[in-house]
C-alpha cells in the first residue's frame, strides 16, 4: 500500500469486497446454480419466484449510467502534486505552501465531441481535468489542452454543443468534427475563430496524453493570507514535450487501435514510466487588469507569454492506474466551483456558467446529490455537513442536522476567523442588469491572426489541409463560402488557399461584410458597459 492519504482511503473501499467464498445474491444468500433459470419443467416457462435470476438481470439492466454530455470518452490516473517552493506570496492555498507536502491527485484526460465508444485520435479538443485532494478540501482544475475556448459566454454553450454534436436526423458524424451544423455556427459566430485555428492545428491530434499541455483557460484569482487578490492563468507543461500525430497517422490509429491514447497512458504507468507535468502560472497584479488590448475575462484570448511569462510552481506525477474504470474514471465528478481557500473566481462569463453547469449535470449523471461520497470523489479532508438523506446515501448519520443549534449532537460548528475557512473574495460589483457584453470582448480576429502568424510553414500547411478536409465535407456551399470569408479576416492567403482546396469562390480581401470591431482602449468605463 502506498503511503498516501487518498490511496489509503481507496484501499479501505477495496477491502470491503469479499475476498473468497461462494457466489451469493445481493442479500448475501449463497446461490446453488447460476447457469439455468428456474423453470416449470425442463422445457417450460421461467418462474417469477427465481429471485436470483431476476436480481441478476435487474442489476445488469441498470449497469449503464448516462455518459457525460461532453467529454464522454476518457482515461484517468492517480498521482501526486508537489510545489517547488511556497507560493504564500500570492495564495494561501494549503497545497501550494510547502515543497515537502505531496498532494494526491486524480486526472482524467478526455475527448470532447464523441461518445464513450468513439476513437481516441479524432481531431478534437482534449480535456485535462485534475482533482487535487488537498488538506483543505478538493480543488478541481478542469482544463483543456488548448488555452482558449470557442465562446465567451456560457449561455451559448448549449447552442455550440448542439452544433458540434452529431446532426439530429442521422447522428452523423460521430468521430471527426466536420459537418454542416458546426461550420454553420462557426461561420456565424466569429468569436469561435481563434479556437477553430487551434482545432485545425496539430494540437487537436495529440500523440499521447503524456505529451500534451493543459490550460485552465479562464483567468482565476489567487488570494493571499491578507486577502489580496492576484489574477492567475494556469498552464500544465508535459515533461516529455508537446508532440502530435500527423493526420494520416491519426486516421490510421482510429482503425487499428481506437484506444491509442488510453492504451499509451495505461501501459506507460504500468511500465513505471510515469507521466509528469509542470504546473506554471501567469500572474497579473489586480492593478494591471486593464493594461491589455483584450479583456482578461474573455476566454477566447490568451495572455501572450512575452507579455506575462509563465512561472513554474510545481510538478505532478501520475503513477497509479485506476482499479476499476467505471468506479473511478467514469464516476469522477470534476467541478470548476470546487475551489479551496486561496483560489477564487473572476467574472469571466464562461466560468460563471461552468460553475453552475457541472454540479447540475452530475446530479443526474451520478444519480442524486450524494456523489461526493463515491470513493474517487471523496476529499481526504474531513467532511462535516448538515446535508442528509437523498438517493444513494451511504453514511449513517447520527445527531441533529441544523444550524444554529443549541442541542449539539452532530451539528458542526462554524470555523472561526482563523483563516482556515473559504471566504469569497470581496470584489466590488456595480452595474445595471443588462444583456450586453462589454466592447472589450469584440475583437475576434487579432489573436486568431497572431496564432496563424506564429506558425511555421509546415504547421500552416497542416492547418490549411485540415480546413480543406473538414470544410470540404460541408454540403451547403453558402456555409463553406461564409467560413472562408471569415478566414479572410484572419489572413487572406489562408482564406484563398482553403477556398481553392474546396472549390468555392475566392473571398473578397476584406472578408465577410461585417467589420471586425477594433479593440477599444480598455478603461473602467467601457468595461462596465452602459
Ligand atoms: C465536462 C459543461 C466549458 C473542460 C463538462 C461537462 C459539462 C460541461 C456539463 C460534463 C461533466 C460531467 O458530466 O461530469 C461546460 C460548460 C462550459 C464548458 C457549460 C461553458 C460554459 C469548458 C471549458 C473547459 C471545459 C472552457 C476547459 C477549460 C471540461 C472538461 C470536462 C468537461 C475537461 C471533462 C471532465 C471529466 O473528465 O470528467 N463540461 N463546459 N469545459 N468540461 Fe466543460
Amino acid at each position: 500500500m502506498t503511503d498516501d492519504r487518498k490511496e489509503r482511503q481507496r484501499e479501505a473501499y477495496r477491502a470491503a469486497e469479499p475476498a473468497e467464498g461462494p457466489l451469493t445474491t445481493d442479500q448475501g444468500v449463497a446461490v446453488d446454480h447460476t447457469d439455468d433459470s428456474l423453470s416449470a419443467g425442463e422445457r417450460g416457462p421461467t418462474l417469477m419466484e427465481d429471485f436470483h435470476f431476476r436480481e441478476k438481470l435487474m442489476h445488469f439492466d441498470h449497469e449503464r449510467i448516462p455518459e457525460r454530455v461532453v467529454h464522454a470518452r476518457g482515461a484517468g490516473a492517480y498521482g501526486y502534486f508537489e510545489p517547488y517552493e511556497s507560493c504564500a506570496e500570492f495564495t494561501r492555498a494549503a497545497f501550494l505552501q510547502d515543497p515537502s507536502v505531496r498532494t494526491p491527485v486524480f486526472v482524467r484526460f478526455s475527448t470532447v465531441q464523441g461518445p464513450r465508444g468513439s476513437a481516441d485520435t479524432v481531431r478534437d479538443v482534449r480535456g485535462f481535468a485534475t482533482k487535487f485532494y488537498t488538506s483543505e478540501g478538493n480543488y478541481d482544475l478542469v482544463g483543456n489542452n488548448m488555452p482558449v475556448f470557442f465562446i465567451q459566454d456560457g449561455i451559448k454553450f448549449p447552442d455550440f454543443v448542439h452544433a458540434l454534436k452529431p446532426e439530429p436526423q442521422n447522428e452523423m458524424p460521430t468521430g471527426a468534427s466536420a459537418h454542416d451544423t458546426l461550420w454553420d455556427f462557426v461561420s456565424l459566430q466569429p468569436e469561435t475563430l481563434h479556437m477553430m485555428m487551434w482545432l485545425m492545428s496539430d494540437r487537436a491530434i495529440p500523440r499521447s496524453y503524456r505529451m500534451m499541455q493543459g490550460f485552465g483557460v479562464h483567468t482565476f484569482r489567487f488570494v493571499d493570507a491578507r486577502g489580496k487578490g492576484t489574477f492567475v492563468k494556469f498552464h500544465w507543461k508535459p515533461k516529455l514535450g508537446v508532440h502530435s500525430l500527423v493526420w494520416d497517422e491519426a486516421q490510421e490509429c482510429q482503425g487499428r487501435d481506437p484506444d491509442f491514447n488510453r492504451r499509451d497512458l495505461w501501459l506507460a504507468i504500468e511500465a513505471g514510466e510515469f507521466p509528469e507535468y509542470e504546473l506554471g502560472v501567469q500572474l497579473i497584479p489586480e492593478e494591471e487588469e486593464f493594461s491589455f488590448d483584450f479583456d482578461l475575462l474573455d476566454a477566447t484570448k490568451i495572455i501572450p507569454e512575452e507579455q506575462v511569462p509563465v512561472r513554474p510552481i510545481g510538478r505532478m506525477v501520475l503513477d497509479r492506474n485506476p482499479h476499476n474504470f467505471f468506479a473511478e474514471t467514469e464516476q469522477v465528478a470534476f467541478h470548476t466551483a470546487n475551489v479551496v481557500p486561496g483560489i477564487d473566481f473572476t467574472n469571466d462569463p464562461l466560468l460563471q456558467a461552468r460553475n453552475f453547469s457541472y454540479l447540475d449535470t452530475q446530479l443526474i449523471r451520478l444519480g442524486g446529490p450524494n456523489f461526493a461520497q463515491i470513493p474517487v470523489n471523496q476529499p481526504v479532508a474531513p467532511v462535516r455537513t448538515n446535508q442528509r438523506d437523498g438517493y444513494h446515501q451511504t453514511a449513517i448519520h447520527t445527531g441533529t442536522n441544523y444550524s444554529p443549534n443549541s442541542l449539539g449532537g452532530g451539528c458542526p460548528a462554524i470555523a472561526g476567523p482563523d483563516g482556515y475557512a473559504f471566504t469569497h473574495y470581496a470584489e466590488r460589483v456595480d452595474g445595471a442588469k443588462i444583456r450586453k457584453r462589454s466592447a472589450s470582448f469584440q475583437d475576434h480576429y487579432s489573436q486568431a491572426a497572431m496564432f496563424w502568424n506564429s506558425m511555421s510553414d509546415w504547421e500552416r500547411r497542416h492547418i490549411v489541409d485540415a480546413f480543406r478536409f473538414e470544410l470540404g465535407k460541408v454540403g451547403a456551399v453558402e456555409i463553406r463560402e461564409r467560413t472562408v470569408g471569415e478566414l479572410a479576416h484572419i489572413d487572406y492567403s489562408l482564406a484563398t488557399s482553403v477556398a481553392e482546396g474546396i472549390g468555392v469562390a475566392m473571398p473578397s480581401p476584406g472578408g465577410n461584410d461585417h467589420k471586425p470591431v477594433a479593440s477599444p482602449a480598455l478603461s473602467l468605463d467601457n468595461l462596465r458597459g452602459d
